[in-house]
């Protein structure tokens, strides 16, 4: 077999999200609701495989984590004091003709991305020219063409960077002017100034008129996190440095909210936040961020895929912020945010509410608000990165081809699949018990329709990484074969054996070990 990748796009990924049972658009017999998805039979197993591979490897694997699951409604004021009310914005800008709306910080970005586009492709060129010659370092720091191309993009960074801090709406549009951007529906460069829009959905509750009063659906699960810090760590028993680790739903209103399930108005954060002595936030900073790139590196994502991107401005609650990024079809985007959020939100809910958010340091014998290191990744763009990781359209060596879905097999929502050979001679009964058996311990499926090869096709493109066959050498020996979806060979095991190499092959703790 050659394992020839042909050229994939996302388009096709997100078609095959669809067609076999990854996500659907959102109340689709009404044509959908822009930017909302639902997740479908294998899109759920999926998700929730992750979201436990996460919330194992936090609390399970680390004694001084412990969860919470708090609301998603909170009090009015916890907003105002995590100053999401005032500061929770992003820029917006339209263009005039076509009306749409963008975000002016990712037209910027996005006119960034391009330009370090132009260098990449300079390189391929040089490096396919050269050959095994090529000194890349050497090309970097002397071709004229990236040299011109650096030079812009260093330019418009600092530029960009200083109005961002300043707040500077005016320097944005005229940094989108000054790079000639155009909108991609009108073509034209015609846009309105740019403006602050705050993020956070907010509804009414009470049942009464005069009763009610403004609440926001919350725009990132950790402030149910900080709210909770004395009572969770009274009540576990903690001693700083200690985490609290929260899965749930946020909700921002995104003026663009595209590519997919990449930015949603509703999506699920995985959070963690870690207490710690004022003064040692940068050391546990450092700690973090590495854990969780390893973290990620145990999803079978290249060295090459991740990077970590420090944030050009930092957010209102932040002294150290890093992303890492993933390298998606459109580009290395976020899916993690490590923060260091200083000692904050703990101040500021200490202030608004009148209570004292402190802790007794047995160690040092002194009270103090404790400092606060945030790993923030989302379950929807890992999601997102391990379909877009595995997807492989590949060529095999009889000319055939074949879609494949490389998920690690510990996060595959089939594990595995147990089929009959033929409908007959008492095949389908064999394997309906090995398949009974089974699923006490995995997600199984089972299957007698088509003949194998296209049964074998269909779990390939779920990412089912073993599909085990029921033979008449399994009626005569009790032994089946076991194939596997990467390399497709199929091995021979005994019954007796096969629970033994299933569990150890799609072990959750081989990557974090
Ligand atoms: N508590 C910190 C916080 O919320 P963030 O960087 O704004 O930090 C953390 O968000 C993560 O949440 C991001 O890295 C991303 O994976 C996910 N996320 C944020 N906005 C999102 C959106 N609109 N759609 C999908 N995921 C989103």
């Amino acid at each position: 077999m050659s394992n020839e990748n042909t050229q994939t796009d996302f388009q096709q990924i997100i078609s095959h999200c669809k067609e076999y049972g990854f996500i659907f658009p959102s109340s689709e017999i009404y044509d959908g609701l822009s930017a909302v998805y639902d997740y479908a039979p294998y899109g759920i197993e999926l998700k929730n495989n992750l979201q436990q591979y996460w919330w194992k490897a936090m609390t399970q694997l680390h004694e001084n984590i412990v969860g919470l699951d708090a609301a998603i409604f909170m009090h009015p004021k916890t907003w105002k004091a995590s100053g999401h009310v005032d500061a929770f914005m992003d820029p917006l800008i339209d263009n005039k003709d076509s009306k749409k709306r963008y975000r002016a910080d990712v037209l910027i970005e996005d006119a960034m991305a391009k330009i370090e586009d132009k260098i990449d492709k300079e390189v391929d060129k040089a490096a396919r020219k050269f050959g095994e010659t090529f000194d890349k370092e050497m090309f970097l720091k002397t071709n004229p063409n990236v040299l011109r191309n650096k030079e812009k993009v260093n330019a418009i960074e600092a530029r960009f960077k200083k109005a961002l801090e300043d707040n500077n709406l005016e320097e944005l549009k005229q940094i989108i002017v000054d790079l000639e951007i155009a909108c991609e529906v009108s073509g034209s460069k015609n846009w309105t100034e740019v403006r602050q829009f705050n993020l956070m959905f907010s509804t009414e509750v009470g049942s009464l008129a005069d009763d009610s009063s403004t609440i926001y659906l919350r725009p990132e699960t950790a402030q149910g996190i900080f709210v909770n810090f004395l009572n969770v760590q009274k009540t576990s028993r903690k001693k700083i440095p200690f985490g609290i680790a929260q899965i749930g739903k946020a909700f921002r209103n995104e003026i663009v909210a595209r590519q997919f399930i990449f930015r949603t108005r509703e999506f699920e954060q995985m959070e963690m936040q870690f207490f710690v002595r004022p003064g040692t936030e940068m050391e546990w900073y450092a700690q973090w961020k590495e854990a969780r790139m390893k973290w990620h590196r145990t999803l079978g994502f290249a060295e090459t895929s991740l990077k970590f991107f420090d944030h050009l401005k930092l957010a209102h609650y932040a002294n150290a912020a890093v992303d890492i990024q993933f390298n998606f079809p459109f580009g290395f985007k976020e899916i993690e945010g490590i923060h260091s959020r200083t000692d904050f939100d703990l101040t500021q809910h200490q202030n608004m509410s009148g209570k004292k958010l402190q802790y007794f340091d047995p160690e040092t014998n002194e009270s103090y608000v404790p400092y606060v290191v945030e790993t923030s990744v989302g379950l929807n763009r890992t999601f997102l990165a391990l379909i877009c990781n595995g997807f492989k359209n590949e060529k095999l060596e009889d000319g055939s081809e074949r879609t494949v879905l490389a998920l690690p097999a510990f996060l595959a929502p089939i594990k595995i699949a147990v089929f009959p050979l033929m409908k007959k001679d008492g095949l389908p009964e064999k394997a309906r018990e090995i398949f009974d058996d089974l699923k006490w311990d995995h997600k199984c499926f089972y299957e007698e329709k088509d003949a194998i090869g296209k049964r074998y096709r269909r779990m390939d493109a779920i990412g089912t990484p073993f599909c085990i066959t029921v033979d008449h050498q399994t009626l005569e020996d009790n032994t089946v074969t076991l194939r596997d979806r990467d390399t497709m060979q199929q091995e021979r095991v005994s019954l007796e054996q096969l629970k033994a190499v299933v569990a150890e092959k799609v072990d959750w703790r081989k990557g974090l070990r």
